[in-house]
């Protein structure tokens, strides 16, 4: 180990070195915060597998740092922790890799593409000891984790209801939506709500309907556009999500807890701060990307993910965190396929 990174391990108050693995959609965004807004973290190297992608965004970020092979951020003793941001299907490999050379894991959602790759992301971070954090970023949001709050201090009495719902404002690239993708990549976000906010209650059964409504000719290539979710937790609370992945009028996020005591509700993308008033009556504009509605969650979720590696915050959004949205995920998938519901034992067993 170098002396750089020896000195930030023994001192508690160095920024955590943190490359990225992944330079697209998210991972830039990330590696921005990481070199900008992240107390506690500095960004120290950047890999991505497509050539001229993380020396152009070193470049941008003064980070002296990149390659092409993420193996080679991994050896850079520089590197504690990493960011990683690649597609889905490669989270677990880079896990198990990271994990084995001893960095600390701060993996996009979802966890994995299936159950075994879960578990094995899972048992390579606890047996090497290092922290496995999911980016689940709404419990970083303040109204999602008011509305955590609220739940866990009683104030809304016994939970009997919970809704998420996630819509995301255009269909615009149909050829990146892979088959599921409504379930594992999007509702995905929504399954974690439902945990979060259902005071400890774990789901136990799913029923699932899903279509492709928005572009119904390219239904035969497996694509689902439009969903919808109820489920049943073992305390007797319901719960329901939806997704679209076109609402013309913006990008839509709200959830509601529902208890014997009242009701917290969140819509982090109404900019209730703006309303435009015309001769045509007044507008409330909502945002078109999601990094606006969510970029106080992102670094926060950086943040946290710096301070638990310094010891001064425990693990939340854990990898088994990860792995029990991918369960609900996954029987939401079977239920939709097979138009019955689905218990969470049938996946797990
Ligand atoms: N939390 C959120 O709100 C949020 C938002 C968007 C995406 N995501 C998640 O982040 C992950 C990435 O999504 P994205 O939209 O940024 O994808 P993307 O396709 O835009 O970017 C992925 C990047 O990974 C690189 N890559 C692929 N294989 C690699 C390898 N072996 N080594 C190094 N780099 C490699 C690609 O070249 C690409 O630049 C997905 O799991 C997605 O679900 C989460």
């Amino acid at each position: 180990m170098s002396t750089a990174a020896t000195d930030a391990v023994s001192d508690p108050r160095a920024p955590v070195g943190v490359g990225v693995i992944g330079i697209g959609l998210i991972g830039t965004h990330h590696a921005d915060n990481l070199a900008r807004r992240v107390p506690g973290a500095r960004l120290v190297g950047l890999a991505d597998a497509q050539p001229g992608i993380a020396e152009r965004r070193a470049a941008a970020l003064d980070c002296s740092f990149w390659t092409r092979d993420y193996q080679q951020l991994l050896d850079n003793p520089e590197v504690e922790a990493v960011v990683v941001a690649v597609p889905a299907d490669l989270h677990a490999d880079v896990i198990v890799a990271a994990a084995q050379a001893g960095k600390a894991v701060f993996c996009e959602k979802p966890l994995a593409s299936d159950l075994a790759d879960a578990d094995r992301a899972i048992r390579a971070a606890r047996e090497a000891g290092v922290i496995l954090q999911v980016g689940f970023q709404r419990r970083f949001d303040r109204a999602y984790a008011s509305a955590r709050r609220l739940v866990s201090s009683g104030a809304l009495g016994q939970i009997q209801l919970l809704r998420s719902i996630t819509r995301d404002p255009s269909l615009d690239q149909p050829e990146r939506v892979t088959p599921g993708a409504i379930f594992r990549e999007t509702l995905i976000h929504d399954f974690d709500v439902l945990r979060f906010l259902a005071g400890g209650a774990e789901p136990v059964e799913v029923y699932a309907l899903a279509d492709a409504l928005i572009l119904r000719d390219w239904k035969p290539r497996g694509m689902l556009d439009t969903a919808a979710v109820a489920l049943r937790y073992d305390s007797g609370a319901m719960a329901t999500a939806d997704a679209s992945f076109q609402a013309v009028y913006g990008y839509d996020v709200r959830a509601e807890v529902f208890g014997s005591e009242g009701m917290a509700s969140i819509d982090v993308s109404d900019s209730a701060q703006l309303v435009h008033h015309t001769w045509a009556g007044s507008i409330r504009a909502r945002p078109r990307w999601f990094i606006d509605v969510f970029a106080d969650a992102y670094a926060a979720e950086l943040a946290h993910f710096a301070d638990c590696i310094r010891g001064r915050a425990s693990p939340e959004s854990t990898g088994e965190d990860g792995r029990a949205a991918m369960v609900m995920a996954l029987a939401a998938m079977r239920s939709a396929e097979t138009h019955r519901p689905v218990s969470i034992d049938e996946i797990t067993a």
